[in-house]
């Protein structure tokens, strides 16, 4: 991998992923010696006042100043020992020397062989007067719990990638090729901060066709071939962002390829990518291309690109043709877009991280 640690790489992709997320947060970590900062995010630096450089390698207890004997501190410690998430209120001090109320939820993370890889701590704010807008402990809670749970999806998703790219032999594109799935998966981030529309009134929906072709155009504009030309057709599609996260690196991995592999040779050539909403929740995602056309048993053959597909098939629980000609290749994925029935529709999430953790989920990648 290009002479790069895979922990180093486990990070770096995954401060991609979280530098858009929009709530304060820490990532530690717990395999270096006192659990120290390895990243936070802006939205960290806006709410404590202090700088990523000034925190980065020391441990969280800093925020505490003076007023270290808080019962809530012995709640935390306990937890993080235990590798478990909590949830605490502690007094805080910004940089300025200002107190505030911090409400803090840590979450350990675990890859797929239940490793610890990360703890990451969301964190907000806790007004003595809550506007109106709701920002009581609980609400602020279930906007937490939902961006950990989020997050913590993409991480070991993440994690998944690293040790796969890892165990396979792609040589010095190994990197680059990574980057490309990680940003597919941070590319979500951008639907979930965009005003809640009254077709997706729910937290964790995102529009899909919206993501689809966000991915779509990125990973064109990547390539950069002029003479390629890649056409996009999507519905909004509404869905939770799990599967919407496993649709967006299987179309990741398919336009990648599409660009890669079928106009070898050529000059020129068309991509279509349309994500359409059949009769009821029927979705159907299709890329095709005007190139040298490929086998038909992809991807039960292929490479590394294809066990990832493979393996967010059976998670997204799609099914995958592929029809091939000299004309060129269509590649089409079918599956239902059911949103999630414990989600209420008045905008409260019901099923929270504490109940994830505790049936041990863990989004699993092929080969693994
Ligand atoms: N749209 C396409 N047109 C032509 N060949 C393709 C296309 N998509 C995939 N392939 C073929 O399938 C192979 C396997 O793809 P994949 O499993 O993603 O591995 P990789 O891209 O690393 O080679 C490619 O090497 C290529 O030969
Ligand atoms: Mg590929």
């Amino acid at each position: 991998m290009d002479g790069i640690k895979g922990e180093d790489i486990y990070f770096r992709v995954g401060e991609a992923i979280l530098a858009n997320v929009p709530l304060s947060m820490v990532l530690t970590d717990p395999n270096q010696v006192d659990n120290p900062i390895v990243y936070v995010n802006g939205a960290f630096e806006r709410l404590t006042g202090y700088s990523a450089s000034a925190v980065v390698g020391r441990n969280c207890r800093f925020l505490q100043g003076d007023d270290v004997d808080q019962e809530e501190i012995r709640v935390l410690s306990d937890a993080i020992a235990a590798r478990e998430p909590v949830t605490v209120t502690l007094r805080n001090t910004r940089a300025d020397g200002k107190p505030f109320r911090n409400r803090l939820m840590i979450s350990p993370v675990f890859d797929a062989n239940g490793d610890l890889h990360a703890f990451v701590g969301l964190q907000s704010e806790v007004l003595s007067t809550p506007p109106r807008d709701g920002h009581s402990v609980t609400a602020i809670d279930d906007r937490i719990a939902e961006m950990q749970h989020r997050m913590k999806n993409h991480l070991q998703m993440v994690a998944s990638l690293v040790r796969m790219q890892s165990h396979a032999d792609e040589g010095s594109h190994g990197y680059d090729l990574l980057s490309r799935r990680i940003n597919a998966l941070s590319l979500l981030y951008d639907e979930f901060s965009r005003p809640p529309q009254a077709q997706a009134p729910r937290y964790d929906v995102v529009s899909a066709g919206g993501y689809v072709s966000r991915v779509a155009s990125t990973v064109g504009a990547l390539d950069g071939r002029r003479d390629i030309r890649i056409s996009i057709d999507v519905d909004p599609v509404y869905m939770r962002s799990e599967p919407a996260a496993q649709l967006g690196l299987i179309t990741s991995e398919i336009l990648s390829n599409t660009l890669q592999h079928a106009f070898v040779g050529r000059e020129e050539g068309m991509i279509s990518v349309s994500l359409k909403q059949g009769g009821g929740d029927r979705v159907r995602l299709s890329v095709s291309d005007d190139g040298i056309g490929m086998s038909e048993d992809w991807p039960k053959t292929g490479n590394l690109g294809a066990r990832i597909v493979s393996g967010l098939v059976r998670q997204l629980g799609a099914e995958l043709k592929v029809a091939s000609g000299s004309g060129g290749s269509v590649v089409l994925l079918d599956f239902d877009s059911v949103l999630d029935t414990s989600l209420e529709g008045d905008g409260t999430r019901v099923v929270s991280d504490a109940e994830g953790a505790r049936s041990g989920e863990t989004p699993r990648l092929p080969g693994e």
